[in-house]
C-alpha cells in the first residue's frame, strides 16, 4: 500500500482503502472479473499480483481456483502473465498477447474468448457473455463529488463499473493527474429497441464527461498504488517496414491527386505493433497536414506527428507508448492534453462512427490468400497469436481498408501470401488494399481472379512468387468453379509443409 491518500479526496471512500491482499481476499474462485487495461496502459497492477498469490497457495493445497477475466483488451504482465502464470484463468476475453497466456491458450489449459472489440461492453449488457461478479479498474484518482478519474486507458471500464456486483479501485499515483480531463465517458449508449445515433460527427467532438460514474455502495476496496504502465518499446523501423510505408504514401498521395482523399487524409485508424508504428512515422515527411487520427490506440509515431504539427488531434482509448514516449508525454502534458481524447472502446471503435467519419483503417496481417481473405489472428490455422482486437471494427466500415505485412516470415520459411489463408477473419470483401515491403496491391473494384493476378504480382516475395503463380494457372484450369479458382488438396500443402518441415518452400 502506499502511504498517504491524496489521490482519494472523497472521505467516505478514502476509508475504503486497504491492502491489495486485502481486497484480493474478497474474490472468489468462480467469479468474473472485469478488469481494467487495453494494450499495456492502465490495468490493476497490485490486485491481480496479489490474486496470483492467493491462486498460487490454493492449488498449493490442492485447492482450485480459478477466475473469469473480461478486459478491454490486452494488458501487462502483473496482470494476464502473473493469472496464467499461476493456472488461475478459466476463460478469458476479449484480446491477449500476453506470452504466457498465449501459451496456456494454445496448450488448451485456457478458454478464450476472441472478440471484436466494440461488441464486448453491448454483449455484456445484453447478457450474453454472463453475470459480472467483481471489477477491478485502475484510476488516476477520485474527486471530492467521488467522480472517478481514468488513468491511460478507458477501455470497457464504464461497462465493467455499471454491470459489476462489487467494485474494486486501484488508485494509481505514478498516472499524471493532468490526465483529468482528456477523457470522454458517454453515458447514452442503450440497448435496442432504445438505440439512437451517437452525436460524434467530427473526431475530436467530446460527447461525454471527463470522469467514470460509480454507485459508491459498490465500492468494497480501494487500493493505493504507484506503478508504471508497461507497453515493450517499437523496434526502430527496418528497411522492410520503411518500404511498406514507402507505399502507403505513394497510395495516398495518388488518391488525393485523384481526389479521393482530401489534402489531410481522412481520419486515421492506426493497429498494433511496429509495422503501423513505422508508417506513422513516415507520415511526417509527407506533404499532409491538419490530419486527424480516428483509432484505438495513441502509439509513438502519433504523438511525433502531433509534436511536429501534422497532426492536429487524435482521439482512441488507450495509450499504446514505449516507456519513453510515456515519460515524454507525462512531461509535457501542457501540450498533449486537448490534443488527444481518450473514449470508452465501444465509441473509439464504434462501426457507425467509423463508417461516418471515413477512417482510413491500416491493419498487420499474418497471411493473406491470392483472394484478399486475410488472416489476422492464427498461425498454421490452429495456434492463436494474439486476436482479431479492433481491427474487423475499423477494417468492415473504413473508407479504405489496407492491411499490410512483411512478405515472408521467419527468414523466409514462411510466405505470407498463400494459395489459401489457414484461417480467415478478414473476408475478402472487407480488405481493400495489401501491402508488403514489395508492393501494394489496390482491390477496390476487381473480382477474385483480377485480385489474384494483382496480389500475385505486386505483394508476393520473388521467392515464392513463380510457386504461387503456378498454383494460381494450374487452379484456373483445373478447379472445379471459375469464380475463385482453388485446388483444395493443394491449398493448404504450403502450410502442411511448414508443420512438417518448418519451411513452405517446396
Ligand atoms: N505465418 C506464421 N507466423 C507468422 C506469419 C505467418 N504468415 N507472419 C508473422 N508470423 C509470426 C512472426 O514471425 C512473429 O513470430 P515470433 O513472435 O515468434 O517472432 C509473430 O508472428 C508476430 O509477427 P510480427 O511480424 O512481429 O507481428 P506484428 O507485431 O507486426 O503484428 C499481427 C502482426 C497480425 C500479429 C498484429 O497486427 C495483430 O495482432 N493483429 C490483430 C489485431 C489488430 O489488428 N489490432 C489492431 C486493431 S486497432
Amino acid at each position: 500500500m502506499v502511504s498517504g491518500s491524496s489521490r482519494v479526496a472523497n472521505a467516505k471512500l478514502a476509508a475504503k482503502i486497504m491492502s491489495a491482499d486485502d481486497a484480493a481476499a474478497m474474490i472468489r474462485s468462480g467469479d468474473t472479473l472485469g478488469m481494467s487495461g487495453f494494450t499495456g496502459s492502465g490495468y490493476p497492477k497490485a490486485v491481480p499480483l496479489a490474486l496470483a498469490r492467493r491462486i498460487e497457495a490454493a492449488h498449493a493445497e490442492g485447492t482450485p481456483f480459478h477466475v473469469r477475466v473480461w478486459t478491454g483488451a490486452s494488458t501487462g504482465p502483473e496482470l494476464d502473465g502473473a493469472l496464467a502464470k499461476a493456472d488461475g484463468i478459466e476463460l478469458r476475453l476479449p484480446y491477449n498477447s500476453d506470452p504466457i497466456a498465449r501459451e496456456k491458450i494454445n496448450r488448451g489449459t485456457m478458454e478464450y474468448l476472441d472478440m471484436h472489440l466494440s461488441q464486448v461492453a453491448p454483449m455484456a449488457w445484453q447478457g450474453f457473455l454472463g453475470k459480472l461478479d467483481i471489477a477491478v479498474i485502475e484510476i488516476s484518482g477520485i474527486r471530492p463529488d467521488g467522480a472517478l478519474i481514468p488513468s491511460s486507458s478507458v477501455g470497457n471500464n464504464k461497462t465493467w463499473l455499471d454491470r459489476a456486483d462489487r467494485v474494486i479501485l486501484e488508485v494509481n499515483r505514478w498516472q499524471n493527474e493532468a490526465l483529468e480531463g482528456m477523457h470522454d465517458i458517454y453515458y447514452g449508449t442503450a440497448l435496442p429497441p432504445h438505440r439512437v445515433p451517437i452525436p460524434l460527427v467530427r473526431p475530436d467532438d467530446r460527447i461525454g464527461e471527463p470522469t467514470l460514474r460509480c454507485d459508491p455502495e459498490k465500492i468494497v476496496a480501494i487500493v493505493e498504488t504507484d506503478s508504471p504502465d508497461r507497453n515493450l518499446p517499437f523496434a526502430p523501423p527496418d528497411a522492410c517496414a520503411n518500404a511498406i510505408a514507402g507505399h502507403l504514401l505513394e497510395f495516398f498521395r495518388h488518391e488525393v491527386a485523384k481526389g479521393r482523399l482530401p489534402a489531410s487524409l481522412l481520419p486515421v485508424q492506426s493497429g498494433v505493433g511496429n509495422i503501423a508504428n513505422a508508417v506513422l512515422s513516415g507520415l511526417i515527411d509527407s506533404p499532409f497536414d491538419n490530419m486527424t487520427a480516428y483509432t484505438e490506440v495513441v502509439q509513438d509515431g502519433m504523438i511525433d506527428l502531433l509534436e511536429a504539427g501534422k497532426l492536429r488531434m487524435a482521439s482512441a482509448t488507450a495509450f499504446s507508448l514505449s516507456p519513453d514516449k510515456a515519460a515524454h508525454i507525462n512531461d509535457n502534458m501542457a501540450f498533449f492534453h486537448d490534443r488527444l481524447i481518450l473514449r470508452p472502446q465501444e465509441i473509439s471503435n464504434h462501426p457507425e462512427l467509423v463508417r461516418r467519419l471515413g477512417c482510413i483503417a491500416m491493419n498487420g496481417l499474418i497471411e493473406a490468400d491470392i483472394y484478399g481473405n486475410v488472416n489476422s489472428t492464427h498461425i498454421m490455422g490452429s495456434r492463436i497469436q494474439n486476436g482479431i482486437g479492433g481491427s474487423g471494427d475499423f477494417a468492415r466500415n473504413a473508407y479504405v481498408s489496407i492491411f499490410m505485412t512483411p512478405s515472408i516470415a521467419k527468414n523466409g520459411a514462411i510466405s505470407a501470401i498463400v494459395p489459401q489463408a489457414s484461417h480467415v477473419d478478414h473476408i475478402t470483401q472487407d480488405v481493400q488494399v495489401i501491402v508488403t515491403e514489395q508492393g501494394l496491391a489496390d482491390l477496390r473494384g476487381l473480382s477474385p481472379r483480377k485480385r489474384a493476378d494483382v496480389i500475385i504480382a505486386n505483394c508476393v516475395h520473388p521467392e515464392y512468387r513463380d510457386a504461387l503463380r503456378d498454383y494460381f494457372d494450374r487452379a484456373r484450369m483445373h478447379s472445379y468453379g471459375q469464380q475463385s479458382p482453388s485446388l483444395p488438396g493443394e491449398a493448404l500443402s504450403w502450410h502442411q509443409r511448414f508443420i512438417e518441415t518448418g519451411n513452405m518452400r517446396a
